[in-house]
């Protein structure tokens, strides 16, 4: 059986730990999270575990990515069942940072990229990916990781932390890890549980959708007027407003028209299903 991961909430004590570890010739991983874990982090952790000598998981209801203080209260804080999430899969710290470990009293700094962060999400989220770029930068730097798990089902924050590492010369590599899907293809995430029976049936047209424009862009036809026919059939298979279904080059998520085999590409979608808002991303290769 595996030892219970220490938990710290001390930016001192994190410190100390991680130096001795550096001292030893470890490889320090570390994986940014909010809390409420499901398999898709969970999968982000197995990954460091198998890339790294010493594993760190944060949790951090990171307050300055929410849009509305009502979303930021309503968010779920499991940190009982988290680490028992976590137990089995020897993580060797937890970091729950206290607020003022993160911000301490007149914090100033917004870390924000440009360019990367005005569409897909960021067109209806404003400010949300500056909260994100400071709280990574944040945490890679109190972690002094050696490397960073991200899931490509956030594709878009995985760029905006690849380019914030790059440009401020962070000495951490950054890692992208496969989106875990339920078995009808929809994407992991803690969102589904708020659908009701019938619209989680429904869900998994998402993933159906997307497969059926990539075959198509594969096929050669034009992203726009496939648009249009995939947007036709989610509003008839119930959804509500498609906020964006976009093909965008991966690199740095400029638009594109049609498939070329050269650039990689991606398709992205944030659709409304009842009360819920539900993204997802897939390559197409
Ligand atoms: O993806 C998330 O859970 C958050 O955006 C992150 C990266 C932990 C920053 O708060």
């Amino acid at each position: 059986m595996s030892a219970a991961p220490v938990i710290l909430r001390r930016l001192a004590d994190l410190r100390a730990l991680t130096k001795s570890w550096h001292r030893a010739g470890e490889v320090v991983g570390v994986v940014p999270t909010m809390g409420a874990l499901h398999d898709g982090h969970l999968s982000l952790v197995r990954a460091a575990r198998a890339g790294c000598d010493r594993v760190i998981v944060t949790i951090f209801v990171n307050p300055k990515q929410f849009n509305s203080p009502a979303d930021l209260a309503n968010y779920p804080r499991t940190e009982e069942q988290d680490a028992r999430k976590l137990a089995p899969l020897n993580v060797d710290v937890i970091y729950c940072p206290d607020p003022d470990q993160v911000y301490p009293d007149g914090f100033a700094t917004t870390v924000s990229v440009s360019g990367l962060t005005d569409m897909l999400c960021g067109a209806t989220r404003p400010g949300h990916f500056d909260g994100v770029a400071t709280v990574v930068t944040k945490l890679l730097t109190q972690s002094s990781a050696d490397r960073a798990y991200f899931g490509e089902k956030d594709f878009q924050q995985l760029q905006l932390v690849r380019r914030l590492a790059r440009d401020l010369d962070l000495d951490v590599e950054i890692i992208g890890c496969p989106t875990v899907r339920e078995s009808d293809g929809l994407a992991l995430s803690s969102r589904n549980l708020r659908l009701s029976e019938a619209a989680r049936a429904s869900a998994a047209q998402i993933n159906l959708v997307m497969a059926d424009l990539t075959q198509g862009l594969l096929a050669g036809q034009e992203f726009a007027g496939l648009r249009d026919a995939a947007a036709a059939s989610l509003a008839a298979a119930g959804f509500g407003d498609l906020d964006y279904l976009d093909f965008r080059r991966e690199a740095d998520l400029a638009a594109l028209a049609r498939f070329d085999p050269m650039e990689p590409a991606r398709l992205f979608i944030a659709i409304w299903l009842e009360d819920v808002r539900l993204i997802d991303n897939l390559p197409v290769r």
